[in-house]
């Protein structure tokens, strides 16, 4: 039980600090170079989960529980700091305060939702209280699929106009994605009467179908931007960023689908 601790606290922060880490970037490259004190806090966040990104993999599956359990005690406080800044960054933007600048308010509120995602879980596994099954399928897949509507909107932002075709894919993407979602919430809603093994077999098969292709649409996008055969706003690694997310989501539907078909009772990853 302990090693599980360890294994999962560590798999976490591996992934989502270097996503945090890089959160910060993206920040940065969206502040207008006036905004110096903003671009100071986000190198400082980006220098903070550098940090504890080469810490997370100092550790390994042996090392004493207690310690990862206070390393996850320091992540999760700078994973609210994160938050916290990007809360703020996004009621300047709302306010209008940063004119010019090029951080979307739907991206800045993503990015401190995943923030929130990664501290709420640094938490459940702390105090060991990992939701049942069942309601961890519904609501981690509310999240995802949120996350995914997203960036396929993103991804139609960035790109340049005259990119027709692409852009064309990102909506239907986009609104592929705000379909699964209701679906999901029409699911939750329907608790605990939805939560059978077959509604919720087929839900993690819907999904995974979508997440797929989503996912190798983004591969594609990815390595036309790193050949510079498209005309974009995209930075590379957001591109990547991305993609690694949905590989993220589908390794989760994954574990999910083999939990909830050998019936094991083990809860979340
Ligand atoms: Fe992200
Ligand atoms: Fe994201």
């Amino acid at each position: 039980m302990s090693n599980e601790f360890v294994r999962r606290s560590l798999d976490e922060i591996r992934f989502w600090s270097r996503i945090m880490k890089e959160h910060s970037l993206f920040l940065k490259l969206g502040f207008r170079c006036d905004d110096a004190q903003l671009i100071q806090e986000a190198n400082q966040f980006y220098a903070l989960f550098e940090q504890i990104e080469a810490r997370s993999h100092s550790y390994t599956e042996l090392t004493d529980p207690e310690q990862i359990k206070q390393f996850n005690k320091d992540v999760q406080s700078a994973a609210t700091r994160i938050w916290a800044f990007k809360r703020k960054v996004l009621g300047l933007i709302i306010q209008c305060k940063l004119p010019g600048g090029n951080n979307f308010p739907l991206l800045v509120d993503h990015i401190s939702r995943e923030a929130n995602y990664f501290r709420n879980r640094l938490g459940e596994l702390n105090e060991g209280k990992l939701e049942p099954l069942p309601d961890a399928i519904i609501d981690e897949n509310v999240f995802f699929l949120r996350i995914m509507a997203d960036h396929a909107k993103f991804i139609g932002h960035l790109l340049d106009p005259s990119e027709r075709q692409l852009i064309e894919q990102t909506r239907n993407f986009s609104h592929d994605f705000d379909q699964l979602l209701f679906q999901a919430i029409d699911l939750s809603g329907m608790r605990p009467q939805s939560q059978t093994v077959p509604l919720l077999d087929q839900f993690l098969d819907q999904n995974r179908v979508s997440v797929a292709s989503l996912r190798d649409f983004k591969k594609t996008a990815k390595e036309l931007i790193e050949a510079c055969r498209i005309k974009s706003i995209i930075h590379p690694l957001l591109a990547d960023h991305v993609f690694r997310e949905a590989e993220r989501f589908l390794f989760i539907i994954d574990m999910f689908e083999a939990t909830l078909t050998k019936g094991k009772p083990s809860p979340v990853m």
